[in-house]
């Protein structure tokens, strides 16, 4: 639990859940801690008041749990102060969803990132035989988002970075090129155009900031031709809140921004087909487990090199 905005959460005795009418009891066994976790204790992210509107709070607000009859269950809709990161939970029945035999707990507790990366054809409206390009793919979602466009049928993936080692890393997972964003804004620009072949289709953009910025320079055509249209999906901001966006990079780039949330009635089926894909050995989410007694130690790990971090019980 944590006891102050931006604290590290601690392992410590809490008193048993109450069982309200229409909730269940679960015992957890998987957690993935993201971003989104880390930014809601530090209270940068949107909802973080309502999160942790009382003090002190339990981190993370969805996981994997058993039933008392042992069925494994994704479950949401805590109440807070209490949260996922615990040994056991009461939810609303209603917020418990079946896991799939043949996904363990901590890959089902990851599951998200995959899922997310789908929005390349839920809100990119992506088709096989396109171009995709991902920004922030060294990361845990970006190497996944690679993943998931080959699996799509993209003709074409370019992938994002800023460390050589972990590009190299993301092309063995099937990028076919890789830019690197910490060189200076115009040769950043110049490697957008180099790499587009005959134009990116669909941007998964993870990191927003300087980066994206310079793609939407990339974008604007040295003449007046008809320019393509890239639809970019903004769905991460690692990179940093804001960019600026030059009236020319809108007007004449054929630049069309969606967030990854457009269209979220096609991600059920978006869900179904990661699941097929995990259980097949087609996609493989990599997790790092941790014990729940070490939440301290494991929060504050910067070693896990596109591993996602799953707390398990224990
Ligand atoms: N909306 C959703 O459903 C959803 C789902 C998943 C992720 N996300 C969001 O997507 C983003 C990435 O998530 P993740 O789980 O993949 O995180 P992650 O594993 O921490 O990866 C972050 C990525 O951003 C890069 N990066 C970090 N700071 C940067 C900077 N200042 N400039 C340029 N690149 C930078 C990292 O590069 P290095 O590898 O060099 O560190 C890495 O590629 C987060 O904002 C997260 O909240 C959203």
């Amino acid at each position: 639990m944590v006891d102050r905005r931006g604290g590290v959460p601690e392992y410590l005795d809490v008193p048993e859940p109450e069982v309200n009418d229409g909730e269940v009891l679960l015992t957890v066994a998987a957690v993935a801690v993201e971003n989104v976790d880390r930014a809601i204790v530090a209270g940068t992210h949107y909802t973080a008041a309502g999160f942790q509107e009382v003090l002190p709070a339990v981190p993370c607000f969805d996981g994997i749990g058993r039933l008392p009859d042992g069925t494994v269950v994704g479950f949401g809709g805590l109440r807070p102060p209490r949260g996922a990161l615990a040994e056991r939970v009461a939810v609303p029945a209603a917020h418990t969803v079946p896991i799939p035999d043949g996904v363990e707990p901590p890959v089902a507790a990851a599951l998200s990132s995959a899922i997310s990366a789908m929005c390349m054809q839920t809100a990119g409206g992506l088709s096989a035989g396109e171009t995709v390009l991902v920004q922030g793919a060294t990361g845990v979602a970006g190497r996944l988002a690679v993943q998931v466009a080959r699996l799509l049928g993209a003709k074409r993936v370019v992938a994002t970075g800023r460390d050589q080692a972990a590009l190299e890393e993301v092309v063995a997972l099937g990028a076919d090129a890789v830019i690197d964003t910490t060189v200076d804004d115009e040769r950043l620009v110049r490697a957008f155009r180099e790499h587009a072949g005959d134009g990116y289709d669909v941007v998964v953009d993870y990191l927003w900031g300087r980066p994206a910025e310079m793609l939407t320079r990339a974008l604007v055509p040295d003449s007046f031709a008809m320019p393509k249209s890239t639809r970019l999906v903004q769905i991460g901001e690692s990179a940093g809140p804001d960019l600026r966006l030059a009236a020319d990079a809108l007007r004449t780039s054929g630049l069309e921004v969606y967030g990854a949330a457009r269209n979220a009635v096609a991600m059920p089926a978006a869900h179904q087909q990661v699941v097929e894909w995990v259980r097949s050995g087609a996609l493989t989410i990599p997790v790092t487990t941790m014990p729940l007694s070490r939440i301290a130690q494991a929060w504050t790990r910067t070693d896990l090199r596109g591993r996602r971090l799953v707390i398990v019980k224990g």
